[in-house]
C-alpha cells in the first residue's frame, strides 16, 4: 500500500534526513547543488518569518518531520499553542527528543494523516507545511484539511515542490524520489498551485525559486 512506502521510506532515511536537507556533508552539498540549487535553510527561514516573533495563538504544523528546522523557533514562542502532527512515528520520535532538549514545554506531538485531521473546524491560527505536499499522497483532501482547520483570516504558510521548473529536480524526482517514497505524485505546475490556493484563501502570495514554491495564504 502507499502508505506503507510512505512510512517505509521516511523510517529508512531518519538518520540522513537532516543532513540532506540542512547540507551537513559534502555528499548532501553535492546533491543539492545538482539536483536542487535551492538551500533549504534559506527557504525555511522566509517560511518561519512570516510566523511573528510575538505569535501567541495556536499553530499548527503538519508534517513536522524531525523538527530540524523549526524547534528553534518554537522554543522562542512561549506563548503559543504548538500542535505538531507526522506520519511518520519514526520521524515524530526525532522531533519529540528534540523538542524534550528545549525550554518550551508547551508543544504537542501528535501521528496522524493530513489527509483525515481530527481537529475541529477554525481550529488554528496558522497552519505551517514545510517540505510536506510533495509527500502527501492524498493532496486534494490535504488542501481542503489544511483550510477547513484554519480559522477565517488565519494563515497558512509553507514551502513545497513543484513540477516543470527544473530538469534535473523533476529527473530525481521522478526517477528515485517518487519511487522510492519520499515523494508521491501527482505535482502541481505553479500555475496550477496558484489556482488551488485562490479557491481556498482569499489572499495569495506565492513566491519560487527553481522547483521550490513558498507561500503566504489568508483565509
Ligand atoms: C520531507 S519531510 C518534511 C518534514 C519537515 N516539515 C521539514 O521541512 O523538515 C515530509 C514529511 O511528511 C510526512 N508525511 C507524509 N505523508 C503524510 C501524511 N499523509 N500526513 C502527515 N504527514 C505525512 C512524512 O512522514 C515526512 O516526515
Amino acid at each position: 500500500m502507499t502508505e506503507d512506502k510512505v512510512k517505509r521510506a521516511y523510517k529508512t532515511s531518519k538518520n540522513i534526513y537532516d543532513d540532506v536537507l540542512t547540507q551537513g556533508n559534502w555528499l548532501a552539498k553535492l546533491y543539492i547543488k545538482i539536483f536542487w540549487g535551492v538551500d533549504d535553510n534559506k527557504l525555511a527561514e522566509r517560511v518561519l518569518g512570516f510566523i511573528p516573533n510575538d505569535f501567541s495563538g495556536k499553530l499548527l504544523d503538519i508534517p513536522v518531520g524531525t523538527a530540524i528546522f523549526t524547534y528553534e523557533k518554537y522554543d522562542s514562542l512561549k506563548n503559543a499553542e504548538i500542535v505538531c502532527v507526522d506520519y511518520s512515528e519514526e520521524m515524530l520520535h526525532i522531533a519529540k527528543e528534540r523538542f524534550a532538549k528545549i525550554s518550551n514545554k508547551k508543544i504537542i506531538c501528535e501521528q496522524g494523516d493530513v489527509g483525515a485531521l481530527g481537529f475541529e473546524n477554525e481550529s488554528f491560527d496558522i497552519l505551517l507545511s514545510m517540505n510536506g505536499f510533495h509527500a502527501f499522497r492524498e493532496k486534494d483532501k490535504a488542501f481542503e484539511e489544511t483550510a477547513r482547520v484554519l480559522k477565517k483570516g488565519g494563515l497558512f504558510i509553507g514551502c513545497f515542490y513543484i513540477k516543470k521548473e527544473k530538469f534535473l529536480t523533476d529527473l530525481i524526482v521522478k526517477a528515485v524520489l517518487s519511487p522510492k517514497g519520499w515523494f508521491t505524485p501527482p505535482f502541481q505546475t505553479k500555475e496550477e498551485l496558484k489556482h488551488i490556493l485562490e479557491s481556498l484563501y482569499t489572499q495569495v502570495d506565492l513566491y519560487s525559486e527553481k522547483s521550490m514554491v513558498w507561500f503566504r495564504c489568508v483565509k
